[in-house]
């Protein structure tokens, strides 16, 4: 290679190294594993730091021979065959077996007895609380077993209980991760896998759909919050109401029937009973729309029912075609499901 491609290709990692760094630092976006904010994910992000480091070790040992050898190539000339260097061989034995081998099994042990397990499924006994996850195409459908609380892609916990959720799926596999709580665990259809949160402060835990399945894949995110014991009962409470019977005899509710709405989503205490999309129950109580794609205004929420395939290309709800009496009944419908 001749001085300018070599150039170009220093030049190019240089700037590959600093775009990592710039990436690395996006800062505070409630979504960082090195931001742990329960056991396990303290466990997971002692176990990155030590694993980060293990490499840091190995990768200055590789460097470092790499320099050996050039700066002895340039003083002594090209290596002849045949001519035995002890003190090189003991360094390449070193670096490529056995430091490797120590760091590996090393590693090996502290991940698999140590962080696996503290960070593993819990048992009943360890819980206070279940909470179903299924994943769908593409948002969370969450249910509060017990307690008939229904919602979707926020789920609210109560700050420092450990909760068990169940995840699954009905169509692809997906996986939940929320990586300030807890490892990542796949929602497989047909097969529950059990994960444990716990949040040792309240507030918001981002997440994040982290297996590929389907073109909306990146627009699946999901959002923890965990409340204080009082807010969250309230809340609780209040998720697991049906609607009242005064919203359900509304000309709203009509046009929200007639326009084929009821035949994907679920309002309870009404006959609108459909899964495809969320339960929209409690609507106005989310934050986001489109697990957690565009905020819950009144102006979003209307262009989303108005051209959904907009915002999130391919997915399950169509364009309605409403008339202009009808778009404005159903929006008063569903802004009043509070
Ligand atoms: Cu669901 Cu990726």
């Amino acid at each position: 290679m001749d001085r300018a491609g070599r150039g170009l290709r220093f030049a190019g990692f240089l700037l590959c190294t600093l775009l990592l760094v710039v990436l690395a630092g996006c800062g505070d976006n409630k979504q960082s594993a090195l931001d742990p904010h329960s056991g396990p994910s303290k466990d997971i992000d002692k176990l990155w730091w030590g694993m980060l480091a293990a490499a840091g070790v190995v990768f200055a040992g590789v460097l470092a021979l790499i320099a050996l050898s050039v700066i002895r190539r340039n003083r002594e000339g090209a290596p002849q065959l045949g001519s035995d260097d002890k003190k090189l061989g003991a360094l390449v034995v070193a670096f490529g077996i056995v430091i490797p081998v120590i760091s590996l099994v090393v590693l090996f042990f502290v991940a698999d007895i140590g962080v696996v397990k503290a960070t593993d499924a819990p048992t009943k006994a360890q819980t206070k609380m279940t909470i179903d996850v299924v994943a769908k195409q593409w948002f969370w459908e969450v249910r509060y077993p017990g307690s008939g609380a229904v919602t979707a892609n926020e789920i609210h916990i109560p700050v420092r209980t450990r909760v068990n959720v169940v995840v699954t799926s009905t169509d692809v596999i997906h996986s939940f991760w929320v990586p300030e709580l807890n490892k990542k665990v796949d929602a497989i259809p047909g097969h529950p896998n059990n994960l444990f949160l716990y949040a040792d402060k309240p507030g918001l835990y981002r997440g994040q759909c982290a297996e590929f399945c389907g073109l909306q894949h990146a627009k699946m995110a999901i959002a923890v919050y965990a409340d204080p014991p009082q807010r969250f009962k309230a809340w609780q409470a209040n998720m697991a109401k049906p609607l009242r019977a005064a919203a359900a005899n509304s000309p709203g509710f009509k046009a929200f029937q007639a326009s084929q709405c009821a035949g994907c989503h679920t309002i309870r205490g009404t006959s609108a009973h459909g899964r495809i999309g969320p339960d929209l129950t409690h609507l106005m109580t989310r934050k986001t729309l489109a697990a957690l794609t565009i905020p819950n205004t009144p102006n979003y929420l209307g262009a989303w029912v108005l051209d959904p395939q907009q915002f999130k290309p391919g997915n399950k709800m169509p364009g309605l075609n409403l008339t202009r009496p009808q778009f404005t009944k159903v929006m008063s419908f569903l802004r009043g499901l509070k």
